[in-house]
């Protein structure tokens, strides 16, 4: 029984990539962005060539068949856009540049031997072979957002998203098709640890070399190195009627898989996704602020006393310079967010039974700008607060140091502590500079340490 869905798993595969045409391009052939600017395949549904980046171009694979050109993979992703004046060619010497009017070359892949020919499938496939007809490149083997039928993420790879949809440079989320067995989501930069993922097929150690794949019809699935499926992501069995699928990690961290109508009015539905809980991918609004779901939509919160900054996060509107000076002129209160997770990032962890402790803990070190209180234990942390979300199920509450100016001068204010705007519930005052209170501070930051010894 598994031997013959195996079998016809195989043929499926079998089919998609192999069953199609092929546009051969030969050396010497060359495109440009405002002439015939790209080379289909022989159904038209795909082409490799210039398509629009901001206002100059960029080389890349798309689905040429629909209206909307559909980005699938992208040349060097990272470059900024080019002008109209270059030229994609395939060099004689064997190897496919981009060409600018004066002369210089950009290496569109990078293939460690002469290019003899290249080929555009109907798959979406882009292939150079060298002069033996033997693959030395091919598209699919490099992925970057977007996986196509027939085309596998194998053990190892990962796709990475783009900074938006029609901005294809690398952004901020991954997807990694571990050699662990599992599938797995994390922010750009972070390792490959549990602490870090938002997303896992849950399939860890069922074999080294799991890959994910996906059928013409939809089917989304894991399969391990004796061709087992071990974990259907989708059923597939998806109309194939003038419907072309893929997969693509998408700008906000989801993955989803899309359907393409081409037959009618071209149209584009999502018929899976990773998840629906738009918050769960991790620093989607960057530092110092956090994602909120209500009934229909997802916003981003700056932390309480700080401000949008233009690298799309939060920074603090005050500052902490003159913590450690008694005559500064800046006083220090917590203002709490309640119910929120953030990755966990603590330089010391003290067992403080009440959050009023946990605050005075975080207020009496000038290391501190926020602590994290849940369950008797007072995390303290330094900035930037990560991969901050809201959800109403979590006890966490964290405490956020906030400056607020002295206005020491000011007639009748005088030394008159300010009180936080949000601790109504507590009605906590809290001082930092008044060298009274800086005193018995001091005297309960010992019993702290006892408490946590
Ligand atoms: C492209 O080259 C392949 C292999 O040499 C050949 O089988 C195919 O017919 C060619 N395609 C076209 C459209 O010429
Ligand atoms: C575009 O390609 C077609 C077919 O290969 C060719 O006949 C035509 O001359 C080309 N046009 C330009 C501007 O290069
Ligand atoms: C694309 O995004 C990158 C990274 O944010 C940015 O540096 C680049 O300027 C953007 N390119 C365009 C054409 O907007
Ligand atoms: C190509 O076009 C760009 C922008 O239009 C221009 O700055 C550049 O000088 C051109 N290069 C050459 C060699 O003509
Ligand atoms: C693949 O999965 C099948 C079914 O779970 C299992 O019997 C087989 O040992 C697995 N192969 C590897 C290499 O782990
Ligand atoms: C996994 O693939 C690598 C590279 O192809 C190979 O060296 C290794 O033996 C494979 N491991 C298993 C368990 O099949
Ligand atoms: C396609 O779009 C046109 C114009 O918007 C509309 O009149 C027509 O009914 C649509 N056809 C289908 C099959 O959706
Ligand atoms: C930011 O700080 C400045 C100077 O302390 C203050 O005038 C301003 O009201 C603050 N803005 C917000 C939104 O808190
Ligand atoms: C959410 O925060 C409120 C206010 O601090 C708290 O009373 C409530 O217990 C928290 N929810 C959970 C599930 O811990």
């Amino acid at each position: 029984m598994v031997s013959i869905l195996f079998f016809l798993l195989l043929s499926t595969n079998f089919l998609a990539t192999t069953q199609q045409g092929q546009f051969n391009i030969s050396l010497g052939s060359s495109i440009t962005p405002t002439g015939n600017s790209s080379w289909l395949s022989p159904s038209g549904l795909y082409g490799f060539g210039f398509y629009q980046k901001g206002n100059g171009f960029s080389v890349g694979i798309f689905i040429a068949g629909i209206p909307q050109k559909t980005v699938v993979w992208t040349a060097n992703r990272d470059n900024p856009p080019v002008q109209g004046n270059v030229t994609l060619l395939l060099i004689g010497g064997g190897r496919l540049v981009l060409q600018s009017a004066d002369g210089q070359e950009i290496s569109i892949v990078n293939s460690h031997e002469p290019v003899a020919k290249a080929s555009m499938f109907d798959s979406g496939n882009f292939i150079l072979y060298n002069s033996d007809q033997e693959i030395i490149w091919q598209s699919f083997r490099n992925p970057t957002n977007t996986i196509l039928p027939g085309q596998s993420l194998l053990a190892g790879e990962e796709l990475f998203s783009s900074v938006s949809e029609t901005n294809q440079s690398t952004g901020i989320f991954r997807l990694k098709m571990q050699n662990d067995g599992n599938l797995v989501q994390y922010p750009k930069d972070t390792p490959d640890e549990a602490a870090y993922s938002y997303y896992s097929s849950f399939t860890d150690k069922r074999g080294e070399n799991v890959s994910l794949n996906l059928d013409v019809d939809g089917h989304l699935y894991l399969v391990n190195s004796t061709g087992f499926v071990i974990k259907d992501l989708t059923p597939g069995g998806y109309s194939t009627e003038g419907t072309i699928y893929l997969m693509k990690i998408d700008t906000d961290g989801i993955f989803r898989l899309y359907s393409f109508k081409l037959n009618q009015n071209s149209s584009v539905s999502i018929v899976w996704a990773s998840s629906v809980d738009k918050c769960s991918s991790k620093g989607l609004y960057g530092l110092n602020r956090y994602c909120v779901k209500n009934d229909r939509d997802i916003y981003c919160q700056c932390l309480p006393g700080y401000l949008v900054s233009g690298e799309g996060g939060c920074q603090k509107n005050f500052s902490t310079e003159n913590c450690e000076s008694k005559d500064g002129n800046i006083k220090y209160t917590i203002d709490r967010v309640a119910n929120t997770t953030w990755e966990d990032a603590s330089y010391s962890i003290l067992s403080l039974p009440t959050e009023e402790e946990c605050e005075r803990a975080c207020l009496e070190d000038c290391s501190c700008e926020a602590v994290m209180f849940k369950d008797g234990e007072c995390r303290k942390q330094k900035l930037p607060l990560r991969f901050g979300r809201k959800l109403e199920s979590e006890s966490n509450l964290a405490l956020i140091k906030v400056g607020v100016s002295n206005f020491a001068g000011a007639p009748g204010e005088g030394d008159e502590p300010k009180r936080s705007k949000k601790d109504s519930q507590t009605d906590l005052l809290i001082i930092k500079d008044s060298s009274a209170t800086s005193k018995s501070f001091l005297t309960l930051s010992f019993q702290s340490g006892d408490l946590s010894a």
